[in-house]
């Protein structure tokens, strides 16, 4: 199954894709994590989209098509895949197309407060992505993930000034992708509001799964 999944910053796109991948057995492609991990590794990708990030806006169209083109290309992305972040233009959509049919669009909905909230506890692995929550989704252990056992820290990009920029460029940029893939029929919508167990759920039910 090939899923894109859109939704504003914070709407619970990595965390519900990462409960996903459990259930349909596919690979988690985030564009955030790949951008993230070329940083944090510094390699020349990572020099260059850095200050991008940190400060909320999007890398350009010309480079993210580029990467998601050459990962979708691996063998593991063969039948299907989650992609979490991509596309966020019209012009990544389009490319999108050229290359890769998509089977649903799942947009996770939720208020601007709720985004607010959300990113404000988000603590993140630096070795693995997994998020935590600090009231919505605590570690066993405070500041270590149960997953990998990496270092949990908050990102960048949580500040309160990227967190309005990324509130921004997503109605500016992201939102029309809602419209542009209702009218192919490809739409789900999902209410992002309850907590992840109950996202999970809707999920199941609106895919039918
Ligand atoms: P990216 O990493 O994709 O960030 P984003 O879209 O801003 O989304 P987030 O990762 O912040 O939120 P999320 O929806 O994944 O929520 P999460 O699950 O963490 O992109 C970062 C940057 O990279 C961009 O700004 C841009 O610069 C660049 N970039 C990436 N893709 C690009 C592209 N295609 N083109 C150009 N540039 C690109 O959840 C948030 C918090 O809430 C967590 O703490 C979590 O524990 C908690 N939570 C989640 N779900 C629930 C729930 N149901 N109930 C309670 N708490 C919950
Ligand atoms: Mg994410």
């Amino acid at each position: 199954m090939k899923l894109i999944f859109l939704g504003p910053p914070g709407a619970g796109k990595g965390t519900l894709a990462a409960k996903v991948v459990d259930i349909i057995k596919v690979p988690h492609i985030s564009t955030g994590n790949i951008f993230r991990s070329a940083i944090a590794a510094k390699t020349p990708l990572g020099l260059k989209v850095k200050s991008i990030i940190d400060s909320g806006r999007l890398v350009d169209d010309e480079t993210t098509i580029a990467l998601v083109r050459e990962r979708l290309g691996q063998d593991d992305a063969a039948s299907g895949y989650i992609l979490d972040g991509f596309p966020r233009t019209i012009a990544q959509a389009l490319a999108l197309a050229d290359f890769s049919e998509v089977d649903k669009v799942v947009n996770f909905d939720i208020p601007d407060a709720g985004v607010i909230e959300r990113l404000g506890g988000r603590q993140t692995c630096r070795e693995c992505g997994t998020n935590f929550h600090l009231v919505f989704g605590r570690p066993k252990q405070e500041g270590v993930c149960d997953t990998c056992g990496g270092e949990l820290y908050t990102r960048d990009d949580d500040r309160e000034d990227a967190i309005r920029r990324r509130l921004e460029v997503y109605r500016e940029q992201t939102a029309p992708l809602i419209d542009h893939y209702r009218k192919q029929g490809l739409l789900v919508d999902i209410d992002a509001r309850p907590d992840a167990g109950e996202v999970v759920a809707i999920f199941r039910k609106n895919l039918g799964l």
